[in-house]
């Protein structure tokens, strides 16, 4: 099985995919650390430690980054996950509570003890993956790999022209978590575009998920307003699904290797620049940047079976 630490800012979409994280008996969940992003520190962290709860699974929970490395903390995007980022249901109350070290100490402890097993999985901004490397630079050798939803290549962003919401949230500690040197992979809007779930699906997935379900579905309805509006589809990605069908089905998408740069400022802030292995460029931070895999496509209606068998 695959031990992992998910790294999330939950969210509609990381809602579902904590479900698969502890659903799928191929994973398993050492712990959740939580950003800001979709919704404030606390939120997620709550959201976090309830997820877990519906499920009736004890996941260690470790808080984290509550605003960006450099740039000032937006406003939580309430519009699209609800301002309890969870499409503004109603929800139980949360027994357990973060464990008493950060979400960076969590990860460098979890690593250390298990080198060579553990995989990073990061579906919000990335400040605690860039403080845990700060901590500990020595985790770049001992994480399994690490995986993160985030970026496009060539799809264009979500928040700006050019810029993903992850990275455009914190572009300083993305840059510095992408440029590591450890086995990274990107799993960004060109395969999570791919990537439709009808409100079929969903009904699915209601059905056999008890009353983790029913958040999962309710919150699912305002997720899906809101691309119903915005994007005109009737269906959202599941964005943050992606990353972890990525850890256990990977050839269901087509990648590349190459070198990854990230704007930090300026008009394309937040955006992924990608140059594929063998592409010479005359700039040197082009050949020394440390060389990752970026997921180019995604096998769409796969990806969405594998989601729905899962839960
Ligand atoms: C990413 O941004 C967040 O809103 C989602 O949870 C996902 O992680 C998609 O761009
Ligand atoms: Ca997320």
């Amino acid at each position: 099985s695959q031990p992992i630490i998910f790294d999330t800012d939950p969210g509609v979409d990381d809602a579902q995919a904590i479900a698969i994280a502890l659903a799928h008996p191929e994973i398993e969940l050492l712990g959740m650390t939580t950003t800001y992003g979709n919704v404030d520190i606390e939120t997620a962290t709550h959201n976090a430690l309830l997820l877990g709860e519906l499920a009736g699974q004890k996941i260690p929970v470790a808080q984290g980054a509550a605003a960006p490395l450099v740039k000032p903390k937006h406003p939580a995007p309430a519009h699209i996950h609800g301002a309890n980022g969870l499409g503004n249901i109603d929800l139980p109350d949360v027994k357990g509570s973060a464990l008493a070290i950060s979400a960076p100490q969590f990860i460098v402890d979890t690593v250390n003890a298990r080198p060579g097993d553990v995989s990073l999985v990061a579906v919000g901004p990335l400040g605690n993956l860039a403080a845990a490397l700060q901590l500990d630079p020595s985790i770049t050798e001992k994480v399994k790999q690490v995986i993160v939803m985030g970026g496009s290549i060539k799809e264009g962003g979500n928040v700006t022209p050019v810029a993903e919401a992850n990275i455009f949230n914190d572009p300083h500690a993305a840059a510095r978590v992408l440029s590591a040197g450890w086995p990274l992979t990107l799993v960004g809007l060109d395969a999570t575009h791919r990537c439709v779930l009808a409100p079929k699906d969903m009904d699915a997935i209601a059905a056999g998920q008890g009353k983790l379900g029913r958040v999962l579905a309710e919150s699912y309805a305002f997720y899906r307003a809101f691309y119903q509006q915005a994007l005109g589809i009737d269906g959202c990605c599941p964005h943050d699904s992606c990353a972890l069908a990525y850890l256990i089905k990977p050839e269901l998408f087509t990648t590349a290797k190459g070198h990854l740069n990230v704007a930090t400022e300026g008009v394309a802030e937040g955006q992924t620049v990608f140059a594929p292995e063998g592409r010479e460029f005359m700039a040197p931070r082009w050949s020394q940047t440390p060389v990752v895999t970026a997921c180019l496509s995604a096998d769409g209606p796969a990806v969405i079976d594998w989601i729905v068998s899962t839960l």
